[in-house]
């Protein structure tokens, strides 16, 4: 378990915001993508309580989170609505979807030399997070923390045509990764520059579905800005 992501908290909160503003909101037999599906546990989780009658394309490059995954979807015969690859959704063949969707790497640090690299978010954590606001998916859900230059990723949406659709809210313990002294010393740094946002051992983590804008929809862009520099 030592090499796969494991923090219950969070990917407890990341099944709970893809249930409540994305499998709700299928009513059809959706395709959705997700970005580092670590070891399924989330998806896995959300499809045994839902109905969920689509089909989601998992990436995960580490191995071993990869054959976790697939291990707990044979168990619970869910091959046909999961299916997980071992790449990266940057560097494939994007399938077509209505939503993609991740709980994506977003430490900040100065280099990928942390207890996990793959956990790196690149030098102010957003990197990757703004990346996915790149592809061009009609409908993005994604976890943004608020010491990972929030603001920025907000803007980047904004500037790619996203409105922020809605939002939910998880106060969190710096963790075992993000307490790492390195990542942590780095995260004071970004905060002196306004790009990280928390307090004592807390940040914010936002679960943010973005929705290409469309005219007279809501976008909940200045609310979230708002909440995730609050600190
Ligand atoms: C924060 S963890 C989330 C894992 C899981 N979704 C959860 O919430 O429990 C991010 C995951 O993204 C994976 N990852 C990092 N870079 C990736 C890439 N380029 N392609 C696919 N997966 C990647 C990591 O290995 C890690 O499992």
């Amino acid at each position: 378990m030592k090499d796969i992501f494991f923090c219950p908290e969070e990917s407890r909160f990341y099944s709970t915001c893809l249930e409540t503003l994305v499998l709700n909101n299928c009513k059809n037999s959706e395709t959705i993508v997700e970005f580092g599906s670590g070891d399924g546990s989330p998806i896995i989780n959300s499809l045994l309580r839902n109905n969920f009658n689509g089909v989601i394309h998992g990436f995960e490059l580490n191995p071993f989170g990869w054959k976790a995954a697939n291990l707990t979807i044979d168990e619970y015969n869910l091959g046909d609505k999961y299916i997980i690859y071992n790449s990266s959704l940057l560097e494939s063949s994007k399938p077509e979807a209505k939503y993609l969707v991740a709980n994506p790497p977003y430490l900040p640090a100065p280099d990928n030399d942390i207890y996990m690299p793959l956990l790196f978010g690149g030098i102010d954590g957003a990197t990757l997070t703004n990346e996915l606001l790149s592809i061009g998916y009609e409908n993005v859900l994604l976890l943004v923390s608020s010491f990972s230059n929030p603001k920025s990723t907000i803007n980047h949406a904004k500037a790619n045509g996203y409105s922020v659709e809605n939002f939910l809210l998880l106060p969190l313990k710096f963790g075992y990764y993000s307490s790492e002294p390195k990542v942590k010393k780095h995260i004071e740094e970004l905060r002196k520059n306004g790009m990280a946002f928390y307090s004592g051992n807390y940040y914010f983590l936002a679960g943010v579905l973005f929705k290409k804008q469309q005219e007279s929809r809501v976008d909940l862009s200045n609310e979230l800005t708002q909440v995730m520099t609050s600190f």
